[in-house]
């Protein structure tokens, strides 16, 4: 009997990978209609699929012209877009070329949620502007409270925003004023007054603070002035672009002792710097991971690629506040 077995065993297995096989197969010309089609196309020229049509209720435009004519293109697999289903953190890696330069620079591209958290976005915004859970995302925008701060409202406050995500959790004056002169989704940035940016801006700004405000922090806390960050570069529809950084910092869990300590010196640096500085903003990372860091191929350096929850306090005014006769508790 027992001889038996392992032939009916082999069998089984063989037939189950058969199916599991067939039923990939199935899966994958489910998702794609058009599998050759995406190969050929190239995809992010497509408003839909940057999600164009979403504006306001969307993360900017600046990066727009850009993506429309062709400069930014997958990189070899992510242009399989039948693999969608397996890149839950809906990240891509693609490659962006100037018009009048021959090379091409690595790019991130993020749609700053997944595609669930993106759903519930849309269903929230509908929900609290119609009642129902689908609706014209254009029309109801102006119905939500990212619509509360009209033209005639001079700044962003920290109780407007006060709670919306980590970067505002205690927001004081100077931050926000800091966030909306260099908010550079907008044509003129520069300025602290919300009168300076358009309504449909003012909406995608708020959006973006609500929802995911790592662009946010990228800009506030640019990486040309020194800060560990990935280099924002800008935003078309539901897609966001970054600098690519390099491999995360898992890749090296078994590199060389030296390259090690390396890291860990810089960590421990980074963490310095991010609590005191010549801004006195800290910047507290609330989600330390090996793969929310990664390291420059080129200089060695590491870089915090994930900037979706870090909590800022300011200094400043927690110094000033202790001036008084009451203590506050922070
Ligand atoms: N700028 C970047 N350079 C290189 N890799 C990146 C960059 N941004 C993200 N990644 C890679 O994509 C992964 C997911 O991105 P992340 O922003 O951390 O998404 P999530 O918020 O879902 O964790 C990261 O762990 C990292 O491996
Ligand atoms: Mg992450």
């Amino acid at each position: 009997m027992w001889r038996l077995v392992p032939p009916k065993l082999g069998r089984l297995s063989r037939s189950l990978k058969l199916a599991a096989l067939g039923s990939l197969l199935v899966l994958m010309v489910l998702h794609s209609p058009s599998l050759l089609a995406s190969w050929q196309r190239n995809e992010l020229t497509d408003r839909r699929f940057l999600q164009l049509n979403k504006c306001p209720a969307c993360f900017g435009t600046s990066w727009c012209r850009r993506f429309l004519n062709g400069q930014v293109v997958f990189e070899a697999w992510g242009r399989l877009r039948l693999l969608d289903f397996l890149n839950v953190k809906n990240v891509y890696f693609a490659q962006y070329g100037e018009p009048r330069e021959s090379g091409r620079r690595r790019v991130v591209l993020k749609r700053l949620g997944s595609q669930r958290e993106l759903a519930q976005l849309d269903q929230s915004i509908c929900k609290r502007a119609t009642g129902r859970p689908r609706c014209d995302l254009l029309q109801a925008m102006p119905r939500t409270e990212f619509a509360r701060l009209n033209g005639d409202v001079r700044l962003l406050t920290p109780e407007a925003v006060e709670g919306w995500s980590d970067l505002v959790h205690c927001p004081s004056q100077r931050l926000l004023d800091r966030l909306v002169r260099r908010y550079a989704e907008t044509k003129d940035s520069g300025s602290f007054l919300l009168r300076n940016l358009k309504d449909s801006e003012r909406m995608q700004l708020l959006l973006t603070l609500a929802f995911n405000p790592e662009p946010l922090v990228l800009q506030i806390f640019p990486s040309d002035e020194g800060w560990p960050f990935a280099k924002y570069l800008g935003a078309c529809g539901r897609m966001v672009a970054v600098n690519y950084v390099g491999e995360e910092l898992w890749s090296y869990f078994n590199a060389p002792w030296e390259k090690r300590v390396d890291l860990a010196w810089q960590l421990m640096e980074i963490a310095e710097q991010l609590t005191n500085n010549d801004f006195e903003f800290a910047l507290y990372l609330l989600d330390v991971s090996f793969d929310n860091f990664a390291v420059g191929p080129r200089d060695g350096k590491v870089i915090i690629v994930d900037a979706e929850n870090v909590l800022v306090a300011d200094k400043r005014l927690i110094r000033q506040s202790r001036v008084g006769r009451r203590q506050i508790c922070h």
